[in-house]
Formats: C-alpha cells, sequence, structure tokens
C-alpha cells in the first residue's frame, strides 16, 4: 500500500563540550552535596563549553558537520535549518543563519524557534510541515543551549541542574509509512512567571541595575514547575497514544525531556511504561535544555530499530509541552 509522505528522521549526531561540572566541582561554589543532587535530580555531571569564542553556533556547527558527514549530505544540499534555542548567539540575528554560514550551507536559509525545553518538539513538528507539505527535501533541525551562559553559579536552585550541549537531526521524505506521525503540542503564557530569564528583552533592557538584581539568569519556582511538567508530559503522552489508538505496549521508546530523574520516573510510572524503554542520560549532561531530546536519540541510536515506535515529550519554559510520535526510519 502506497503510504502519504512522512517527514522522517534520517541521521541523528550530537556535540557536548569536553570539560565537565560535576557534583564534587558544585560542592566547592555552593551549599549542596552529591548525595542531594543526585538523589533529587539524578544528575552526576553536566558538560560546560569553556573554549574562548565558542558559543551556540559553534556547537550547533561540531553536532551538524557530524551529521552531514553520517548522512552522506553536502552542505548545500540543505533547504531550511532550524535551530531551536533559548542562548542565541546574539538576540539578533539569529543564531540559525549564523549556522549555515558557518558551515557552507549556501542554499538554506535558517531561522531559531524559541520554545526552551520544548524547543525541539516544537521544531520537528514544524520542520515536518515543509517536507510534508513537499515544499522541501532536506531539513536539518537543531537543538542547542549554552546554559552556562544564563545560569548563576551563586544559585544552588538552578546550577546544579543545567549543563551546555546540542544535537541534530536531518529530516527527509519517506513513503514507507515511517516518520513523523502525529504531535499534540501546548502552551500556557501563564507560566512565564515561574520560569523566566527577567531581563534582557524589550521588557527590562539591560541596565547596571538588572545586571546587580542577577536578572540576567534563568530562575525558576522548581518545584510548581515540577508538577506541571508530570501533568503537561504525562496528559500529551495519553493524548497522542489515544488519538492513534495506541497502548503504551504498542510503544518501543519514549524520549522524555531530561529535566529532573524524578519528573521523568514519575511520567514513565503514570503511563505504566517500564523504565527500560525509557531514554535517560540526564546522569551525564544534566538539562540541555533544547538538546536534551536529540541528545538522547543520538545516544541510543544504536538501538533504535526501522519501524520502532517512540513517543518524544517535553516540558519547559513559556509553558510550553507536548508529545510527539514517530516511527523510526532506520
Ligand atoms: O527544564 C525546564 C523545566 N524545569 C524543570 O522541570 C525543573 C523542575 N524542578 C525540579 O527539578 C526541582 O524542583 C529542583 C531540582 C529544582 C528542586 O528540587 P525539590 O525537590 O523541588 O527541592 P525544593 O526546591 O523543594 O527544596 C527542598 C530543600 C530546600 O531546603 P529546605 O527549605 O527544605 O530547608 C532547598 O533549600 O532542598 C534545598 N535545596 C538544596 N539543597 C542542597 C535546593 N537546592 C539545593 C541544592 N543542594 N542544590
Amino acid at each position: 500500500m502506497a503510504h502519504k509522505i512522512h517527514a522522517a528522521i534520517t541521521g541523528v549526531h550530537g556535540w557536548v563540550p569536553e570539560d565537565r561540572l560535576t557534583n564534587k566541582d558544585l560542592e566547592k561554589m555552593v551549599d549542596t552535596n552529591d548525595e542531594w543532587i543526585v538523589s533529587r535530580t539524578g544528575i552526576r555531571e553536566r558538560r560546560i563549553l569553556k573554549t574562548p569564542g565558542w558559543a551556540t553556533s559553534d556547537m550547533c556547527v561540531e553536532a551538524v558537520r557530524g551529521l552531514l558527514e553520517k548522512t552522506g549530505t553536502k552542505p548545500g544540499e540543505i533547504d531550511l535549518l532550524i535551530v531551536a534555542t533559548v542562548t542565541p548567539d546574539m538576540v539578533f540575528p539569529d543564531t540559525a543563519n549564523t549556522v549555515c554560514d558557518k558551515i557552507g550551507a549556501k542554499n538554506a536559509f535558517g531561522y531559531d524557534i524559541s520554545a526552551a525545553c520544548s524547543g525541539f518538539l516544537f521544531t520537528l513538528a514544524t520542520a515536518a510541515q515543509f517536507i510534508q507539505n513537499e515544499t522541501y527535501n532536506k531539513v536539518v533541525v537543531v537543538g542547542a543551549d549554552m546554559m552556562s551562559s544564563i545560569i548563576d553559579y551563586t544559585d544552588r536552585n538552578t546550577c546544579v541542574i543545567f549543563g551546555d550541549g546540542a544535537a541534530a537531526v536531518l529530516l527527509e521524505p519517506r513513503r514507507d509509512g515511517n516518520g513523523i506521525i502525529d504531535f499534540v503540542l501546548r502552551g500556557d503564557g501563564a507560566g512565564r512567571e515561574l520560569l523566566h530569564m527577567k531581563a534582557g528583552g524589550s521588557l527590562h533592557p539591560a541596565t547596571m541595575e538588572t545586571v546587580m538584581a542577577r536578572e540576567h539568569y534563568a530562575w525558576q519556582d522548581g518545584k510548581r514547575v515540577f508538577v506541571q511538567a508530570v501533568k503537561g508530559m504525562t496528559s500529551t503522552c495519553e493524548e497522542v497514544l489515544r488519538r492513534n489508538k495506541m497502548t503504551t505496549d504498542d510503544v518501543n521508546w519514549v524520549v522524555p525531556h531530561q529535566a529532573n530523574m524524578r519528573i521523568i520516573t514519575s511520567v514513565a510510572e503514570h503511563l505504566h511504561f517500564p523504565l527500560e524503554k525509557v531514554m535517560i542520560n540526564i546522569d551525564k549532561y544534566g538539562n540541555t535544555t533544547a538538546a536534551t531530546l536529540p541528545l538522547c536519540l543520538w545516544d541510543y541510536e544504536s538501538k533504535l530499530k526501522k519501524g520502532d515506535n517512540i513517543v518524544l515529550t517535553a516540558f519547559g519554559g513559556g509553558f510550553t509541552w507536548g508529545a510527539l510520535y514517530l516511527k523510526w526510519a532506520y
């Protein structure tokens, strides 16, 4: 039977900086300890970008170059490149165009999508439209964040959680039934009160006062975000399964945003997913915001089989959240 066109992930590649920030290192910086961090978050270390002159675009470049090499794609073949990030190199221009320039993607255009921890999910769903509508053949989606550039390393509520990293996927059309099948995306702007970076935008442009008040750092009411994250990821996963007449047993892998191991466990319990079917790498990288989902796919790539049913889910600043169902294409 001929299938309609689906946008399929045909390659994934990630990149994380060499430098590790361990729980032991953090013990020397703020009033915390390894036991608290591991038991409350599941994180053991994070990667921090320290290369002089490097920023989010450089991590994207490393991830995309690896992706192109792996998939045998030339830079000139890319039609569109979208970067999901909340830590762009600059407020403008967008990081995606910088990446296109650095990798020599002369025929591509690019732009960024800002949806915090749901950035990769929202971007994947957006990019898929261009493929399904037969507008483009090769779209690169990158999830990348240099969270260390907006983290207050005197605030133990946030500095133990976040890390830096980037990962990219190539989207191409497939007619064999594999690819992105469905998604449920949600938002609630009231959540901006509970998770944000207060200054640096048009509401509170940078002044001496905003800098002194430490308003150029990510801030969150962790406990309240936690509760909403479990609810949001669980309900959208349930909805996407219901819409596709699937049960937990039909799913080969769940790919959850890596914000806190207790959130991941809680979502898995609510959905009755055994943890063996849940991709987890939070212990190694912490929360890399837009990079968590593709970094998981990259880490687990060798275990995936063509036709596997995979559900990606995320929750983050905005609030933004959702779940996306795809069939692995290779
Ligand atoms: O990716 C974007 C979305 N973000 C999230 O999904 C994050 C969701 N939230 C969380 O992951 C958790 O809320 C945190 C990891 C941020 C905090 O964990 P928690 O279990 O909610 O801790 P809490 O904020 O309720 O604090 C419990 C206690 C407090 O002490 P008291 O008041 O009970 O004496 C905190 O001061 O733990 C203390 N605490 C710490 N202790 C040692 C908070 N942070 C630390 C720390 N080390 N790093």
